[in-house]
Formats: structure tokens, C-alpha cells, sequence
């Protein structure tokens, strides 16, 4: 049998490589970068170190809040950048371990397939290798939008790649779009002392999530001093004397701001140009790989897994496209269920979903149940702080069997707690089994089951 070849090493193609090696499959990955793609290097662990040293700052500027006097409170920022960089650092070293210790033969360079199970790697010097393998998994990932007339320099107008290696400290920046990666770098921004304008083109944030947690998200942004442009046009993005200028079009004219950066988060697009998809038979559709449950792609023996399949584009779905593309590559059934894949945005509060947000619900099911507990009566989210006042957890449920349709929490932990609302989606499970649920006390996790109290017209520490 020839070996499986999986086409890029970020968190689908590692895991594909990971799955077959460890089922006893000659594995070769390719990568023309780093192991670990997007997401260790460039994107989710950086991020989130940044955004942990951004919310150690706001902790120690509000410890009065908490009975507890600081003085000489500052940002070091190379300290702060060197602390990113040794996180991702140790866990690429781990991740190289893991790939080692699994038998899998790593090849640098750039792959391309030429059809019949044939891929060409060309490597940093120019230098060709043919590969043949039985299995091809492309997991070539993605890359920043921009439909700006403006080039990303990644020195003052920058991407999401540019924005985590600064060598210092911008006084101003702008972000444009108001997704997941704009608001988590206006949160990091902003709590460094940055003063932050986000210009969003709709006339809501961070659209796919629940409309009541993104409204709140912006207005305790905006209690920080984050300022916002809602439904506006960028027309210009311009460098000027140093600085940068973003024009907006709108109804009053044209609006000018003027900051030290530019990040430009309108949203990434599936790698699919010069991979030979077209000579291989691959389809691609709406500028991904089009792919089914199985991830088989309509060239038979390649199959696709991660962003470059589009949506939902995140390293967690890509763990598991990647699982099931290199259990199918190797005889055995396995299908994706993207029905439970939580959505994580790392502000402060946290914010975190899975399954439908109450809008969804309403459209797509005839009648529907709603429990909304509000974390002020939650001990532990008050004594944890960090939006605790303001959050909430929201569980809707089909009203006719009860099944849970979806969970929506806005506080401390929500990134962590939202595992138990995809424990509940993935097994079908109704409200009343989530109502009838015991949690520790005092736990953030309480307010699940209050939410599914409310819901069963059961309420506990809620109501009159
Ligand atoms: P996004 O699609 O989440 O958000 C882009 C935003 O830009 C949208 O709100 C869109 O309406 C807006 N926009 C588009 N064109 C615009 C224009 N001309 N002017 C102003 N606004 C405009 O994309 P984002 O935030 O760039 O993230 C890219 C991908 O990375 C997403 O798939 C996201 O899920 C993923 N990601 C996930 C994270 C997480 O799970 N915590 C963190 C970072 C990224």
C-alpha cells in the first residue's frame, strides 16, 4: 500500500497525520511553514496569551476592586511578547515530539497534486520531490482577506499576523470588522490603554452569535471607552505622516479617523489557489474545497478537512475534519457532525455558543423554550468579576420533545462551560435531563441549570 500524504501541518492536517500514523499508516506531512499552521503560530494560542497578559494588567489597574492596593502597575511589552512567544514556542516542540514519536515522515516545501495520487513538493531552494501516496488530505488552511485597495505592510496596516509581533505599543489603532478577531484585539487593545475604534460594515457585531450577547459585549466595550461605527462603509485606508487614515462613506458624508495602526479582520479566505485542485479533479465551490460528512472530496482518494473547506474555520472543527478525513482514508466510517461545534470568542466577558442563538431557533423551529438566567445572582460570577455583573447564560430548547437547540453564555469560564451545552447538543439531550442536572456550588456552572430551570418553569434563585 503507498503512504497517506497530508498537505499542510496546522491543526487538520496534524491531526489527519496524527490519526493514520497512529492506525499504522505510512504517513507523510507536508509543510512548506511550521507545524501547527494559523493557529499556533499565528493565531489562537498567540492570541490568547496576549489577550491573558492584557487582563492581568486590567486586574492589577482594578485591585482596589477587589481590597487590594498596587502601585507601579505598567506594561513591559517585550516581556509580554516574550511570554507568547515561549508558550508557542514550547508547544510547537511538543507538537514536533508527537509527530516524531508517531512515525511521520515530515517534507518541507510547497505541495501540489498532479492527479493519480502524485503530489510535488518543491522545497525553499527550488528543489523537487514526487510523492505518491493512495490518500491525499489537503489541509492547506487560509489566509486574511483584504478587499481594501490598500497592501497589509504587517508595519502600520496590519492583519491578524503583523498585529502579534509590534515591537511596541501603538497610543491608536483601528480595527476594521467586527467579528471574532476584531473584538478580541479591541478587548487586548483596550485594556493596555490603547484607545480603539471598531468600523463594522453590518449593523450588529460578531453576527452568527446570539444578537443579546454581542449587544452586550459592545456596550461594556463601550462603557471601557472602545469606540464603535456600526452598518459603515470603509472607502479609504491610507497612510499619513506616520499614522494611518481609514475614510468611511456613509448618510452625514465622509467620516475621517486617524490612528498610529490599521488591523484589517474582515475575515479569511480557504487557501485553494496553486494546489493543482483542477488537474487532481477536485471541486471547489464558493471558494473552498467542496467536500461531504466523510470529508471526500469529488476526486476519488482526496479528501479535505479545515478552513480550507470554508466555514466554520476554526482549529477545533479542524481537529476533528482532519480525524475523520484520515479514519476514512483508512476503510474505517467515520462522518463530521457540525450540528455542536462551539464558537469561543475570548473577550472580556468571554462569550461562548453552541448550536442555534435564540434567532436561529425562533426561524427554523415552530415554538421554542427560552431559560435566561442573569449571572448577577450568580455568587461565584460576582466574586470572579470580569463582567460577571452584566453576563448571562440563555438555553433554548425545542418545546414540543425539549431537546436542547442551543446555549449561549456571556461571563467568567464561558469558553471553558460551553463544553457542557456541546455534551448536551451532541447526545440530544433535553432541557429537563440539563434541569435535573446537580452543578458544584458556588460555581459559574450553577447557572446552567438555573437557565434550564427558567426554561422548565422551575426557577430557583430567580423570579418573585
Ligand atoms: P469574521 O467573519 O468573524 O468577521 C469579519 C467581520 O468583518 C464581519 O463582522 C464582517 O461583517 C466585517 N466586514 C467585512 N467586510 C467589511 C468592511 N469592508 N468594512 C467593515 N467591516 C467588514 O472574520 P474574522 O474576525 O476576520 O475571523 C476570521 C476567521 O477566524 C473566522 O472564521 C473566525 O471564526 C476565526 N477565528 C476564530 C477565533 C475564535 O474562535 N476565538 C479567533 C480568531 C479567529
Amino acid at each position: 500500500m503507498r503512504p497517506l500524504i497530508v498537505i499542510g501541518g496546522g491543526p487538520a492536517g496534524y491531526a489527519a497525520a496524527l490519526t493514520a500514523a497512529r492506525k499504522g499508516r505510512e504517513t507523510i506531512l507536508v509543510e512548506e511553514a511550521e507545524l501547527g499552521g494559523t493557529c499556533l503560530n499565528r493565531g489562537c494560542i498567540p492570541t490568547k496569551a496576549l489577550a491573558k497578559s492584557a487582563g492581568v494588567f486590567s486586574l492589577l489597574k482594578g485591585a482596589k476592586e477587589f481590597g487590594i492596593r498596587s502601585s507601579d502597575v505598567g506594561v513591559d511589552w517585550a516581556s509580554v511578547m516574550a511570554r507568547k512567544k515561549s508558550i508557542v514556542d514550547g508547544l510547537r516542540r511538543g507538537l514536533q515530539g508527537l509527530i516524531k514519536g508517531a512515525g511521520i515522515s515530515v517534507v518541507s516545501g510547497r505541495a501540489t497534486l498532479q492527479g493519480g495520487g502524485k503530489v510535488e513538493v518543491v522545497d525553499a531552494s527550488g528543489k523537487a520531490t514526487a510523492l505518491e501516496g493512495d490518500a491525499i488530505i489537503v489541509a492547506s488552511g487560509s489566509t486574511v482577506k483584504n478587499p481594501f485597495p490598500c497592501a497589509i505592510d504587517e508595519k502600520d496596516i496590519l492583519s491578524s499576523t503583523g498585529i502579534l509581533e509590534l515591537a511596541e505599543l501603538p497610543s491608536s489603532l483601528i480595527i476594521v470588522g467586527g467579528g471574532v478577531i476584531g473584538l478580541e484585539f479591541a478587548n487586548i487593545f483596550n485594556s493596555l490603554g490603547v484607545k480603539v475604534t471598531v468600523i463594522e460594515a453590518l449593523p450588529r457585531l460578531l453576527y452568527g452569535i446570539d444578537e443579546e450577547a454581542s449587544t452586550l459585549l459592545m456596550k461594556i466595550l463601550k462603557a471601557r471607552g472602545v469606540e464603535f461605527r456600526l452598518s459603515a462603509k470603509v472607502s479609504k485606508i491610507e497612510k499619513a505622516k506616520g499614522k494611518v487614515r481609514v475614510s468611511l462613506e456613509g448618510g452625514n458624508g465622509v467620516e475621517e479617523f486617524v490612528a498610529d495602526k490599521v488591523l484589517l479582520a474582515v475575515g479569511r479566505a480557504p487557501n485553494v489557489n496553486g494546489l493543482g485542485l483542477d488537474k487532481a479533479g477536485v471541486q471547489v465551490e464558493g471558494g473552498r474545497i467542496k467536500v461531504d460528512a466523510k470529508m471526500r472530496t469529488t476526486a476519488k482518494g482526496v479528501y479535505a478537512a479545515g478552513d480550507v473547506i470554508g466555514n466554520p474555520m476554526l482549529a477545533h472543527a479542524g481537529f476533528l475534519e482532519g480525524e475523520v478525513a484520515a479514519r476514512v482514508a483508512c476503510g474505517e466510517e467515520a462522518s463530521v457532525d457540525w450540528r455542536a461545534i462551539p464558537s469561543c470568542v475570548y473577550t472580556t466577558p468571554e462569550i461562548a455558543q453552541v448550536g442555534l442563538s435564540e434567532e436561529e431557533a425562533r426561524k427554523q423551529f415552530d415554538k421554542v423554550i427560552v431559560g435566561k438566567y442573569p449571572l448577577r445572582g450568580n455568587g461565584r460570577a460576582l466574586i470572579e468579576d470580569e463582567g460577571g455583573q452584566d453576563g448571562f447564560i440563555k438555553i433554548v430548547a425545542d418545546r414540543k420533545y425539549g431537546e436542547v437547540l442551543g446555549v449561549t453564555m456571556v461571563g467568567p469560564f464561558a469558553t471553558e462551560l460551553i463544553g457542557l451545552g456541546v455534551l448536551a447538543i451532541t447526545n440530544e439531550l433535553t432541557i429537563d435531563q440539563m434541569a435535573d442536572t446537580v452543578q458544584g456550588h458556588p460555581t459559574v456552572c450553577e447557572a446552567i441549570r438555573e437557565a434550564a430551570l427558567i426554561a422548565v418553569g422551575r426557577p430557583l434563585h430567580f423570579g418573585r
